[in-house]
């Protein structure tokens, strides 16, 4: 056993501390507090531990809604103001530290709610619900989720009084309304009154194919594999920040764009729109919404963005980016340079792979700014986006082939 002061949080938010000037990362500590701890790895240039007893804690700790240790929510009893401040100077020190950016990002965006924020969640199932401990395949039995929509809440506790031993993993998601996807058998007569769709084995057994959203008074029917962004009273400020920041003038290109909702929303200030996604059920989802909210000027193509706008012949004003966690291909990044557009709103999950593609695309963009957006309280994940124009546009703006 060790005792240990920590310092600081690092960008996964776990307590870093030193033994004999050799840094070691603790979980569930929390800056200025002191604990005996018990190191699990000792590698060449860190060491990794658990805590055993706290013996002081820091002022900023809170007590948090969820009772359970190791669920993943690393932040959570840390007090919400700090761990904005936490994100805000993550994303600061990432830029700098890899691009050499000083002064693009601005203050971050706090989250509407801190808890019952999230519209979807996976449970894995061993005869209760439950998940994974962080960073290993033990376990934990849940009997709630203090991230999750109450009205997810309300069906885990009807999960664990039904008789799981045929089910592996549960998802589920709620928006306007609810959708159950079972991964196994499970008699669901009990479900039923709680979602308006479920779905056993991939196949839909109650209730309707989709489910639906609605995001600045447009209508989404959203199908069980489609993306959708998870924290739902942050979905319009995050689309609406990023939509003030373009020029709002001539066609944009919405890459990665899931279900339609930027494009969508985007199509009454923009002539026309191209979203482009390689998710098939998604791309289906994104023109029935097309069809249910009456728009005609936005198109659709289904294919990985990365290479799909390579093949593009219409001019572009804006492109709009929005990618999974891995961010952009080196590919993806040269089509988007080729299409030369006056301005790139790059929306990111990943500061690390969001400031890699800056590096490339900062010889053609300034970074005029980056705006960090708090998606996922009480866990140390941020998302940000991010205003790139054109250092050498066109005449008329747009691209050039
Ligand atoms: C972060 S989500 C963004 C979706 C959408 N913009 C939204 O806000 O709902 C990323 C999306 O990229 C899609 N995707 C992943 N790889 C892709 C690729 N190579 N080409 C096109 N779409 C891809 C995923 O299916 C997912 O829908």
């Amino acid at each position: 056993m060790k005792k240990v002061k920590c310092l600081r949080l690092n960008d996964q938010g776990e307590g870093v501390c030193y033994i004999d000037k050799k840094v070691v990362f603790v979980p569930e500590l929390l800056p200025k507090d002191e604990a005996f701890i018990r190191i699990l790895k000792d590698k060449k240039n860190f060491m990794e531990g658990e805590v055993i007893k706290y013996l002081s804690f820091s002022d900023d700790r809170v007590k948090a809604i969820c009772p359970y240790r190791s669920c993943g929510c690393a932040l959570k009893e840390l007090n919400y103001k700090k761990q904005l401040e936490y994100k805000e100077e993550k994303v600061k020190n990432i830029i700098k530290k890899f691009s050499g950016l000083d002064n693009v990002v601005i203050d971050i965006i706090p989250s509407k709610k801190t808890n019952y924020y999230r519209n979807k969640i996976t449970l894995k199932v061993h005869n209760k619900v439950g998940y994974f401990k962080n960073k290993t395949n033990e376990f934990l039995a849940i009997e709630n989720c203090a991230l999750a929509d109450k009205r997810i809440n309300d069906i885990i506790v009807i999960l664990n009084t039904l008789n799981l031993e045929n089910v592996k993993e549960i998802t589920i998601k709620a928006f306007d309304n609810v959708m159950i996807i079972i991964d196994g058998v499970l008699d669901i007569e009990k479900l039923k009154k709680y979602a308006a769709s479920i779905y056993m084995d991939k196949r839909l057994v109650y209730g309707s194919k989709y489910i639906k959203a609605t995001i600045n008074g447009l209508k989404f029917n959203i199908s069980k594999d489609s993306f959708f962004q998870v924290n739902t009273d942050m979905i319009e400020v995050l689309y609406n920040e990023a939509i003030k920041l373009t020029s709002k003038k001539g066609q944009a290109l919405d890459l990665f764009c899931g279900t339609g909702t930027i494009s969508l929303i985007l199509s009454k200030y923009f002539d026309k729109v191209i979203g482009i996604e390689i998710n098939k059920e998604a791309i289906d989802c994104a023109n029935e919404n097309k069809i249910l909210n009456k728009i005609d000027n936005v198109d659709f193509i289904c294919g990985d963005a990365n290479e799909v706008c390579k093949n593009l012949k219409d001019k572009m004003n804006t492109v709009i980016v929005d990618p999974p966690r891995a961010g952009l291909s080196k590919n993806g990044i040269n089509n988007i340079l080729r299409i030369n557009p006056e301005e790139i709103i790059y929306v990111s999950c990943n500061p690390l792979t969001l400031v890699r593609d800056l590096n490339i695309l900062k010889e053609n963009y300034t970074v005029e700014k980056i705006i960090p957006v708090d998606l996922f309280p009480n866990t140390y994940h941020v998302e940000c986006i991010t205003l790139l124009t054109n250092i050498k546009p066109g005449k008329d703006g747009g691209c050039y082939f």
